[in-house]
């Protein structure tokens, strides 16, 4: 089993640097690998109302015979319910379909900013917190522009912003501003869902430089950079494949030619544009 290190939120709450992402893990299958990759040593699991599959990370979470308070879920409201009260509703039918009684960690999926009620959002998650329905309180896909209104404006600061960054699209200021205010950055996609990454030249030099798999290099460029990645992977071989990044170290010029693959965004997800509901 591999040990999986943590770090420590704002708040105060543990938190590992690799986690296990599972869009599309559905259904019994969904569930055989999501107990799996608990019994690899991942502790952290990131679902949303969106994925359609809170009932099966709950079943996981039963499942896997762990104490509760060693497993870290996460979930998002989706977009068709920003606004104070309805995130509280949000929070409450997650629970129900989890079959859980906390959530570790909640998201506001994305922030719709035509919509604009993120801010009414976030003060249900901070009553919610209150009441002890969530544990700690973030965001995904938030801009520099909105953290720093969300700051301003309710004095909470997120625990974690998850967004999209691989070695395509790296986030340096993004990231620079959530260190300075003591945000914690997750990687969604980081291993930009597979595309050509790991065939660029640059990555199969530094994982035959270590031994190690294109994959690993990713992640582990994704650990030294400061960043929970959350692959998703529905094998137990990839899971654990995945998970074994804490055991060997890139150079500051191997992170930094990772980090030169920067091309932008893959799929359009602006945040200033792109909504989901
Ligand atoms: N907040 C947001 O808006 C947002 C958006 C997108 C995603 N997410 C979260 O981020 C998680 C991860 O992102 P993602 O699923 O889009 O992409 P990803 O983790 O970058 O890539 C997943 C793909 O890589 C394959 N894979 C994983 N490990 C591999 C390995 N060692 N060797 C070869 N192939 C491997 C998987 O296939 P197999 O399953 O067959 O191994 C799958 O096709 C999601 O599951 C979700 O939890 C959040």
């Amino acid at each position: 089993m591999v040990s999986i290190p943590t770090i420590s939120l704002n708040d105060g709450t543990w938190f590992p640097e690799l986690g296990l992402g599972t869009y599309g893990l559905r259904g019994d299958h969904g569930v055989d690998a999501m107990v799996s990759a608990i019994g690899t040593g991942y502790r952290l699991l990131d679902t949303a109302v969106n994925y359609e599959n809170e009932a099966e990370v709950g079943e996981a979470v039963r499942r896997s015979g762990l104490d509760r308070d060693e497993l870290m879920v996460t979930s998002k409201i989706p977009g068709r319910d920003h606004g104070h009260r309805e995130a509280i509703a949000s929070i409450e039918r997650s629970l129900q379909t989890l079959g859980l009684a906390r959530i570790d960690l909640q998201l506001i999926h994305w922030p719709n900013p035509s919509v604009g009620r993120w801010l009414d959002t976030w003060s249900g998650m901070i009553e919610a917190r209150e009441r002890g329905l969530v544990r700690s309180i973030g965001v995904s896909n938030f801009t520099e522009q909105m953290l720093t209104r969300l700051i301003d404006e309710t004095g909470v600061t997120p625990a974690v912003n998850q967004v999209e960054l691989h070695p395509y699209f790296p986030q340096g200021a993004l990231r620079a501003f959530h260190n300075e205010h003591g945000i914690r950055t997750e990687s969604w996609s980081p291993l930009a869902r597979r595309t050509e990454l790991s065939s660029e030249p640059a990555v199969q030099q530094i994982a035959s430089a270590h031994d190690v798999t294109p994959t690993q290099a990713v992640l582990r460029w994704h650990v030294q950079l400061g960043s929970t990645p959350i692959p998703k992977s529905s094998s137990p071989q990839r899971q654990a494949e995945n998970a074994d990044v804490f055991g060997f170290e890139l150079t500051p010029d191997e992170v930094d030619a990772l980090s030169a693959l920067e091309r932008g965004r893959l799929w359009n997800g602006d945040p200033n544009r792109h909504e989901e509901m």
